[in-house]
């Protein structure tokens, strides 16, 4: 058995298709190292969202070729970098065997394999006629992840928000067809899944085929709550454009919907919005806020957010905050705006300056994480259902699994009793960024 090494960067979509490469990869003779050391192919799966994104993958691969110790190693660049960068990465690596964008990882066995037997540089980074996920052999499917998994539902975007490159890397959308997805959930749960994670770069846009009719995303998780072994359903990332009436009537009606939704409103001022495209304005963002905690009242939010968009005024900034007041989140990401090659937000005169930028994210920050303390305080004293993994904490006995809003919850099991469970834990203490509590399931 020869030994492969995945490195897998940036989004949960990137998690997903490390996945399938293992699976696709693994019965070609490897066994998965952890240990970059003892690798005979390593693979890269990169991210491009944000700026360094370039210079840390050339970091990355100078550190690993000069640790390969006279062994030959077969390195590939997979992943958005590898979309963007294409041939240029030999220039810079010329020790990299091959270069697959992520619409083409199907084509990866058959690259290797021609990249080590004719010492030469092979890429693919095609758009494909024929969908991904239809080239993949479907042994790739639906392994095990554990007790909780990802399942990518639909993928690429057709938004081009001015500041995102996605449009670019992954293509136009398209959306899986139903039953195929079905099959995969099945699957899943067959190997001891409790939690899928639907995943899409713009998962509520989803509009997959069903013998003749199109399905969107409500549709297909009010079908996939059937399958009686799965407890949990969750999706990401959506988008404010996409909320169609059946998703309000899943997370209403369906309790296996998890009562949390990560949908990135990016920026509280309306001209920001309409700079970056998004098509929607601040009272709009908050009136799906406002439906859905009608609807299902324990419901809690988190977000995205840019600061620092070309053109963007201290006065706009204050709008952000003034609408992360409004809202309260449970938890949310922030980040200062990084040009992106080839997006028209790079394009644009009225950059930010980069203090100005890092003022605004100190502040935001605070506020957010001000926000994810007082959240997480108010689970003391409350019994919730956590779902654990395999995951250990830090202190001795200790096992992680994650509350229905996603925060990491701490407790002690010393039979082992709760891996890969759904327990009832009581909390007895929060922190910024986890729970302490103590099971009683029995
Ligand atoms: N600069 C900063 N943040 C970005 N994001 C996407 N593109 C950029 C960029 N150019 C953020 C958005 C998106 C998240 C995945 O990454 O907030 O929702
Ligand atoms: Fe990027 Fe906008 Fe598409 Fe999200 S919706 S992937 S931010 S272009």
């Amino acid at each position: 058995m020869k030994g492969l090494y995945i490195k897998t960067y940036g989004c949960q979509m990137n998690v997903y298709d490390s996945v399938l490469i293992e699976n696709m990869i693994k019965p070609l003779g490897f066994n998965v190292v952890s240990d970059v050391g003892k690798a005979d192919l390593v693979i890269l799966n990169t991210c491009y969202i944000r700026e360094k994104a370039v210079e840390k993958l050339y970091s990355e691969l100078g550190k690993i070729y000069s640790s390969r110790k006279n062994k030959e190693v077969i390195i590939v660049v997979a992943g958005c970098v590898a979309q963007a960068e294409g041939k240029e990465v030999f220039r810079r690596a010329p020790f990299v065997y091959a270069v697959v964008g992520p619409q083409s990882i199907a084509t990866l066995p058959e690259l290797i394999v021609k990249a080590s037997r004719d010492k030469n540089h092979v890429v693919n980074t095609d758009f494909p006629e024929i969908a991904k996920f239809d080239k993949l052999p479907g042994e790739c499917y639906g392994n095990s992840q554990g007790s909780s998994a990802f399942l990518s539902i639909q993928e690429g975007c057709d938004k081009f928000c001015t500041f995102c490159v996605v449009p670019y890397t992954r293509g136009v959308e398209y959306s899986r067809p139903a039953n195929e997805i079905f099959r995969e959930a099945l699957k899943l749960v067959a190997n001891g899944t409790k939690e899928i994670n639907l995943l899409g770069q713009n998962v509520n846009a989803y509009r997959g085929e069903f013998e003749g009719d199109v399905w969107d995303l409500g549709k297909l998780i009010s079908c996939i709550a059937k399958i009686e072994k799965l407890e949990r359903i969750r999706y990401t990332t959506s988008h404010p454009r996409d909320v169609h009436e059946s998703l309000y009537l899943a997370h209403a009606e369906e309790p296996k919907l998890m009562p949390f939704i990560h949908l990135p409103v990016q920026s509280g001022s309306n001209k920001i919005l309409r700079a970056m495209n998004r098509k929607y304005t601040v009272e709009e963002y908050l009136e799906i806020i406002n439906r859905f905690r009608k609807l299902k009242p324990e419901i809690e939010f988190s977000s995205d957010f840019i600061v620092g968009f070309p053109g963007e005024t201290e006065r706009d900034f204050e709008e952000t905050i003034k609408l992360v007041e409004k809202v309260g989140y449970a938890q949310a990401y922030s980040f200062k705006y990084s040009p992106r090659p080839g997006t028209p937000g790079a394009e644009k005169e009225d950059q930010v300056p980069e203090e100005v930028k890092t003022e605004r994210l100190l502040c935001l920050r605070k506020l957010i994480n001000k926000q994810q303390l007082e959240f997480n305080q108010s689970m003391v004293g409350k019994a919730i259902p956590v779902l654990f993994s395999d995951k250990k904490g830090k202190h001795q006995n200790q096992i992680i699994g994650k509350s229905p809003y996603m925060q990491s919850v701490c407790v002690s099991d010393p039979e082992g009793k709760y891996r890969d469970k759904i327990v009832n834990v009581k909390v007895l203490e929060a922190w910024q960024n986890s729970l302490l509590g103590v099971g009683f399931s029995d």
